[in-house]
């Protein structure tokens, strides 16, 4: 049992909730005024998941509730109760980097990564909504994450890139079932 667990537990206020993350059911025990990231970190061990500012605004934690983009310090864990959450560990679950993460690789899209966890949940969500997006629509997305070190040039670079060899590839597989 986690730390957190016991902790809830003795003081009689934990409830148990379960969910699907990253494809894999978990469960575990939340006081009902815990923050989702809180949750994912703490009590399911999923760190990748970042808290800045724990109040709406920075986007470090970022997560995906049944696929849509969403800040995890924004909702309480009880109400992530049966819901499918998907962290940045679901974007490598093989620990092979996908390929938004591998495009933030080539373009140095990050420096210290802090911002990186959230941003990279945003991107893949918004990718599969808007395939094809213009850089001032990919800047108008980035607008709600703070990113202290790059300057998000090399982001908005990044998110193109994957998306321009994503339809590529589309139309690849498209010629090649013709
Ligand atoms: S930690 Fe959630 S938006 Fe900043
Ligand atoms: S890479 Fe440091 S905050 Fe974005």
């Amino acid at each position: 049992m986690s730390k957190t667990s016991d902790t809830m537990m003795r003081h009689g206020k934990a409830q148990r909730i379960a969910l699907t993350l990253n494809g894999r059911e978990r469960s575990g025990y939340c006081e009902p005024r815990e923050l989702l990231s809180d949750f994912i970190r703490h009590e399911l061990g999923a760190t990748g998941t970042h808290v800045g500012c724990e109040h709406g605004v920075c986007g470090a934690c970022t997560v995906q509730v049944d696929g849509v983009a969403a800040r995890s310090c924004l909702m309480l864990a009880v109400q992530a109760d049966g819901r499918h959450i998907d962290t940045v560990e679901g974007l490598a679950p093989d620990q092979t980097l996908g390929d938004l993460q591998q495009a933030f690789q080539r373009h140095h899209a990050l420096q210290c990564g802090f911002c990186t966890a959230g941003i990279l949940m945003s991107c893949a969500d918004y990718l599969q909504r808007v395939p094809d997006p213009s850089e001032q629509q990919v800047r108008e997305m980035l607008s709600g994450h703070i990113c202290r070190c790059t300057g998000y040039t090399p982001i908005v670079a990044a998110v193109l890139d994957v998306a321009a060899r994503r339809r590529a590839e589309a139309g690849t597989k498209e010629v090649e079932h013709a």
